[in-house]
């Protein structure tokens, strides 16, 4: 079978920065992907708007150039969200509105995750200015979703998560503070949030990860593969139903894809495992295989409708733009990927963490 799409939009990827940066933006380009949303946790921070970079601080548009040198001028979107710091002043916020760079800004839980250490705790934004300020610029929030600073048992249990807690009692209060925010939940992995942004104002949309619809948190324990750690953590089988029906559900225009694709040279660390699984290269098959295992059948039309909606095009509706006029084909053979050695370390992409094969691959791009 084969599979004629219109080149899709990754809204939430991770690029990094330094020697490696042209393969991952490169293994984008060859998964017929149009556009990136380019995540800011970078070393150090993307938390400027213009200017030279600083030892701790970067620019979108310095950022922007060093990704455009890599590869990234090829794709027709590029978003880089500004990391929302205790440098962060609503003046910013306006003068990168009005410059045209800043679209987007992003809520790291301080300490949550990858580079989140210049996170500032949620209570802190809710009802400011710097919010007030996105809400008049039509600036979108990017939330990494999960409330910080909790201990073990509360962090991830049976009946509650970080994530579980973050929507049951923050999202809310942001809604409520500020009425025009446009908000994007970002990979969301539980039933609560699949169910939260279902019942939320369409100024609210999500982004889904190929390994929280493919995978459950047994994936992982079972022989520790350590590849599919990410965070939020891949969750139980009803959240991954709840994900999977929010997806497939016939029109929705909420859901869309953001891969979360981060690379990491040293997943497995003296004392810990680095957190992100990365997809450059396979995301799109990955997605396909999920929405089959979810019951779709690619080869009717409403079995491709769903999956072109989610893949390419709610999330240019959602952040204003057009979707691709190009297309690229994907057919029912299957490959494998394969790590990238670098200097620093190798990168594993899944499936090849998980010992499997995609059951799609990238015709032509
Ligand atoms: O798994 C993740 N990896 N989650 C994040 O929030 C950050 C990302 C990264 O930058 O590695
Ligand atoms: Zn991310």
């Amino acid at each position: 079978m084969d599979l004629t799409l219109p080149k899709w939009y990754d809204l939430h990827t991770h690029f990094r920065q330094g020697a490696n940066v042209g393969l991952y933006v490169a293994d984008h380009l060859a998964m017929g992907c149009a556009g990136a949303l380019a995540m800011p946790n970078t070393k150090p921070p993307v938390s400027r708007i213009s200017g030279a970079d600083t030892k701790t601080a970067r620019s979108i548009e310095a950022y922007r150039e060093e990704l455009f040198e890599a590869g990234a001028s090829a794709f027709d979107q590029l978003i880089i969200p500004l990391y929302l710091t205790r440098e962060t002043t609503p003046a910013m916020i306006v003068a990168g509105a009005e410059s045209g760079l800043l679209r987007a800004c992003k809520y790291y839980p301080p300490h949550g995750t990858t580079n989140s250490e210049h996170g500032v705790p949620m209570d802190e934004w809710i009802g400011g200015e710097v919010f007030t300020a996105m809400e008049d610029h039509g600036i979108v929030l990017c939330i990494h979703g999960e409330q910080h600073g909790l201990i073990g048992s509360a962090y991830f249990d049976a009946h509650q998560t970080a994530e579980s807690i973050f929507y049951a009692q923050t999202l809310p209060r942001i809604l409520e503070a500020h009425p025009r925010l446009r908000i994007v939940c970002e990979h969301i992995t539980t039933a609560a949030a699949a169910s939260f942004v279902t019942g939320a104002p369409d100024r609210v949309g999500a982004t889904i990860t190929p390994q929280h619809l493919l995978y459950t948190v047994g994936h992982l324990i079972q022989g520790l593969k350590y590849h599919l750690y990410c965070l939020p953590i891949v969750k139980f089988e009803s959240d991954r139903a709840a994900l999977r029906e929010a997806v497939m559900t016939p029109g929705q225009s909420k859901f869309f894809a953001g891969t979360d694709s981060a690379p990491h040279t040293t997943k497995a660390t003296e004392c810990g495992c680095a957190a992100g699984c990365y997809t450059g290269g396979c995301a799109p098959q990955l997605y396909a295989m999920a929405f089959e295992e979810a019951g779709a059948d690619l080869g009717s039309d409403a079995g491709r409708e769903s999956f072109t909606r989610f893949l390419c095009s709610n999330g240019p509706a959602f952040y204003g733009f057009e979707g691709s006029k190009e297309t690229f084909m994907m057919k029912r053979e299957t490959s494998h990927t394969k790590p990238h050695l670098t200097e620093d370390g190798p990168v594993v992409p899944l499936p090849y963490g998980m010992g499997l094969t995609l059951e799609w691959s990238i015709a032509a791009s």
